[in-house]
Order: C-alpha cells, then sequence, then structure tokens
C-alpha cells in the first residue's frame, strides 16, 4: 500500500521520520501521550516537552475538560463580538489582582486579548507605537503652540527677541527684525519637519524569541528564523542581556531632539526636547527558546531606570515563563521587574483553547487603540471563559499550583544536577527555574564517534538524543533551535516521582553514550 500523501509540513514530518518522530499520538493525560503499536495497544510515552509550555496544567486536565464541555452543551457564545464581555473583565480582574500581590505598588492593567503568543507581542508592539506617535503628535502641537505665543509676545512688546540661535545647525544668525524672527520660526519648524519622520526605535535582547509572525519575528534574535524577513518590519537593536550599560548606551545613541521656541525671563529662547523615538524594550524575564537564562534582579532595576528617564514602554513577554511556570505566576516577580506591558499566552488556554492577552498599564494606556484593533477570534467567549477557569485553578488553595511548580522544578533540577555532578564530561549546565528547565551537554563537533561527530556539526545532536530518548526510553524532549546542544524540559506540574526517575534513567542512558562514544543505540535503539 503507498503511504498516504503529506499536505500539511510534509518537510518536517519527513525529517522527523528520519529520528523515527513522526509518531501520530492517539490520546493524551497530564504528562503522558499515547500511540498505538501495530497490535492496536496504546504506548504511553512521557511528555517532557509539555507542548512548549502550554501545558502547566497537563493535557486534558478533568476540570477543564468538563467545564468546555458544559460550555458547548449550554450554548455557551463563542462568537458574539460587538457586545458586553464579562468574563473578559474577570480574567481582567483576576490578572490584577495576582500583579497586585506579587508585585506590590503595581497600578491597574487594562486587558486586551489576541489568539497566540506571536500575535500578543504584536499587538504590544504596534501600542507602543500608537503610544508614541500620540506622544509625538502632542510634543508637536506644544511647540507649534509656543512657537504662536512667542510670536504673539514679540508683536505685543512683552518679549525680547531670541539672542542665542546655536542650537539650530548651520550658522543662523540672531534676529534682529520682526521679518528674520518669522524666517527663524520657518527655519525651526524645518528643522523639526526634519526630524520627525525619525523611524521608531525598539530594543530586545540578544537570544531573544518572541514569536514568528512578520512583526514579531523582528524582535527574535536567531538569524536562521529572522534573516530572510529582516525588511518587513521595524529594525530592532539587540542589546546583550544583564548589561544595563550596554542598554543605556543604545538609548543614548538613539536619542533626537527637536527645537522649541519658548518665552524665557521675557526673552525669547531656543530650548531642546526630546523626539520621542524610542518605542519599546521588549525582555522575556526568563528566555525560554534562547536557552534558559534569567535575567538578574540588578538589571531588572537599571532598565526600569534608564526605560522611565527617555519614557521607554517595557514590555515584558510572560508568554512561557509567566502562569505559574517558574513558581510564581509571573517570573518577573522573582526579580521585582515590572512591565508596562505583559504578555501572557501558551497555558493561558488551559492546554485546551489558544489565547493570549496583553496587559498595559493603565496611564500608559491609549483607548483610542480600541477603535484601530481588533481580530475576529480575539476574546471570544470559549476561550476566556477556559482562561477564567484556568486561572481559577492555578489560584486555588493560596496557588498550591506555583508551589507545586516550584517544588517539582527543584526535584528535577536536583536529579539532573547529579546527573551533571557524575558526568562533568558529558553535561555542562543545568538551569532553569520551577519547570521552565534545560539541560546544556557538551559541544561533540570534535567526538571521536562519526555519528555523533556528524549530527553535532548539523546541528541535529539534540535530535538523535531525543529520538533515542523516545524509542528507546519512551520519553519525549523538546530542543531549543537556538541552542543546539540543550534538551528543554517543561512538563506539567503533575510530573510525579516515578516520572523523574524514568527520566533520570532516560538521561543517565544518554550520558553513558556520549561519554563512551558509543553511537550505537542512538542508531539502532
Ligand atoms: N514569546 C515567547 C517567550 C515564546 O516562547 C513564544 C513561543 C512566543 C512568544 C510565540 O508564541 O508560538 O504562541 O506565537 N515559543 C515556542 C518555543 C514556540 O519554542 O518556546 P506563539
Amino acid at each position: 500500500m503507498n503511504a498516504p500523501i503529506r499536505y500539511a509540513e510534509a518537510l518536517l514530518t519527513g525529517m522527523l521520520g528520519t529520528f523515527g518522530l513522526d509518531i501520530e499520538y492517539v490520546r493524551a493525560e497530564k504528562n503522558t501521550l499515547y500511540y498505538l503499536d501495530e497490535d492496536g495497544a496504546e504506548v504511553p510515552v512521557l511528555d517532557l516537552i509539555g507542548g512548549w509550555g502550554s501545558l502547566m496544567l497537563g493535557h486534558n486536565h478533568p476540570e477543564i475538560v468538563s467545564y468546555a464541555k458544559e460550555l458547548l452543551d449550554t450554548g455557551w457564545p463563542t462568537h458574539s463580538q460587538h457586545s458586553s464581555h464579562p468574563v473578559a473583565d474577570q480574567v481582567g480582574a483576576a490578572l490584577n489582582q495576582i500583579i497586585g500581590r506579587e508585585l506590590p505598588g503595581a497600578e491597574p492593567y487594562t486587558i486586551t486579548f489576541a489568539n497566540s503568543g506571536a500575535e500578543g507581542i504584536e499587538t504590544a508592539v504596534k501600542h507602543c507605537e500608537f503610544d508614541r506617535v500620540l506622544r509625538l503628535k502632542t510634543l508637536f502641537e506644544e511647540i507649534e503652540w509656543n512657537a504662536d505665543v512667542a510670536l504673539k509676545a514679540v508683536l505685543g512688546g512683552s518679549a525680547a527677541l531670541p539672542d542665542d540661535t546655536s542650537l539650530l545647525p548651520g550658522e543662523v544668525p540672531a534676529p534682529t527684525t520682526i521679518e528674520e524672527f518669522g524666517a527663524l520660526l520657518g527655519a525651526v519648524a524645518e528643522h523639526n519637519i526634519a526630524r520627525a519622520g525619525t523611524s521608531p526605535v525598539f530594543f530586545a535582547l540578544e537570544r531573544a524569541f518572541h514569536g514568528k509572525l512578520v512583526g514579531s519575528l523582528q524582535f527574535t534574535f536567531n538569524p536562521i528564523f529572522r534573516a530572510a524577513f529582516a525588511s518587513l518590519g521595524p529594525a530592532v537593536n539587540f542589546v546583550p542581556p544583564n548589561d544595563a550599560e550596554a542598554f543605556e548606551s543604545a538609548v543614548a545613541a538613539h536619542r533626537v531632539t527637536v527645537l522649541d521656541v519658548q518665552v524665557v525671563d521675557g526673552k525669547v529662547t531656543l530650548v531642546e526636547r526630546d523626539l520621542p523615538v524610542i518605542a519599546g524594550l521588549i525582555v522575556e524575564p526568563i528566555q525560554g527558546e534562547g536557552g534558559i537564562h534569567a535575567l538578574t534582579a540588578e538589571f531588572a532595576a537599571r532598565i526600569r531606570q534608564i526605560c522611565d528617564t527617555v519614557q521607554c514602554p517595557i514590555v515584558v513577554d510572560e508568554i512561557q515563563s509567566g502562569m505559574g511556570r517558574t513558581g510564581k505566576f509571573l517570573a518577573s516577580s522573582h526579580i521585582g521587574l515590572l512591565g508596562d506591558y505583559f504578555v501572557l499566552g501558551k497555558s493561558l488556554g488551559g492546554g485546551i483553547a489558544k489565547s493570549s492577552v496583553i496587559l498595559i498599564r493603565q496611564s500608559r494606556y491609549r483607548p483610542e487603540f480600541e477603535l484601530v484593533h481588533s481580530s475576529t477570534f480575539a476574546k471570544d467567549g470559549f476561550s476566556t471563559a477556559i482562561a477564567r477557569r484556568t486561572i481559577e485553578i492555578l489560584e486555588a488553595d493560596d496557588g498550591a499550583a506555583y508551589d507545586r511548580a516550584a517544588e517539582r522544578g527543584e526535584r528535577i533540577l536536583g536529579m539532573l544536577r547529579e546527573l551533571a555532578a557524575e558526568f562533568p564530561d558529558v553535561v555542562v549546565d543545568v538551569r532553569g527555574k520551577g519547570l521552565l528547565i534545560g539541560v546544556e551537554f557538551a559541544d561533540q563537533s570534535q567526538a571521536s564517534s562519526p555519528v555523533i561527530r556528524e549530527k553535532a556539526r548539523a546541528g541535529l545532536l539534540v535530535f538523535q538524543l531525543g529520538s533515542y530518548l523516545e524509542l528507546a526510553h519512551h520519553i519525549r524532549t523538546g530542543p531549543t533551535a537556538s541552542v543546539p546542544t540543550m534538551l528543554r524540559i517543561e512538563p506539567s506540574i503533575h510530573i510525579s516521582d516515578q516520572e523523574i526517575e524514568q527520566m533520570r534513567t532516560g538521561l543517565t542512558e544518554v550520558c553513558r553514550i556520549l561519554r563512551h562514544q558509543d553511537a550505537l543505540p542512538l542508531v539502532y535503539p
């Protein structure tokens, strides 16, 4: 019989097939995915990828499943756009309560809904730019008003002509007549207009991952993903994480000023005003796809200070690190990072729905945004209600789920550290917080085993190791495209001691294979 033609991601599925990973799963619960063997019997696989982080509560959490059924059975409206959505407000209220608890002193945040992480990031970026353009408009209105006031003051005799024009480029003489003053105002306006169109300046961190749509991709560091599409979106300046001085210099390098004409102590005076060109800084408190790297509390405090001085909003991408994964609802809470924006996604959908939210600090929020931004599916009745229930489940029993994420995470990290101590030649680092963990293996591009060496040189060793873990130990792990020597571990809070031991057994074998350069089990698992 011919194999059926693949229409969906045939290349990728084919590549997975070369590693024996093109498995069709037919059932899922907690941390287990099941496929059927030749006899039709279910084979369980321990899922350590956890839906790339969307399964904090595991596959098909019974309470969420039964709530979803209830919504559908009772005819709850999924699509009722342009109507009142109290459930959306309840999600906003619940998230505000959590932020207030974890980041004391935070002001309220409005909530905007989107459908995916990347869309959430693009919505935040779009709002940043909307806010910047409105700040620009206000500045130019003020400048125009002040020029008018100055002209009237000179004409009315209450203000003297300016005697210092040095802020204008070129040798512009100080005006001595009203006509020359008119010409000076014209030169100032021309100078300002030339600068008004300066492109917005966005900052992101090296190794960042913020999505793969044409806008969000510009903020994703890895050139493998971004390079071909760089001309499709805003130019983003990447700065090294945890280096506040580098960020401060980069901000200073982009400073652009315009000129305002003000009456100061009875004399018309040229004054420099900062043009709002800095549109936003976007950060992950713990970088996920980029290799599990945490920001420090010192860096968080410094970027907050620097951004406050230049009115640069900080967009905190908690799509992967949020929803309790690191032992607190927001990973930002560990480092006191107060964002102007927070973006949540992944586990917000309870492992069933697709949604994301953008929380915007009220004092930065532009309500007019609601008139220029929308999506057919965002804030739909089904996923919004599921998000509310997911948050309720996480918050239940004084946030027992967060404590569990922290405790399970420590247990896994403890096991991995023991492994790293036993195999220091093979495991370079074990890092993470809560259930966002990475195991970094030593570079094998000079390995003596040709199989291991060639796979490492092709950047595919983790796929080969993942294949071995899947086929020999029934463990599913994830790669990070940006760190080809890392296995990513993001299970749900249900991970049991027994499953952690299963992980230990599989990973110990992987370490032995690498230590002894014994590629046979990799090829014939
Ligand atoms: N931001 C972060 C921090 C992410 O980890 C991701 C996705 C996104 C944004 C985009 O979200 O996929 O819903 O559009 N990360 C996955 C990963 C794909 O590999 O960790 P999306």
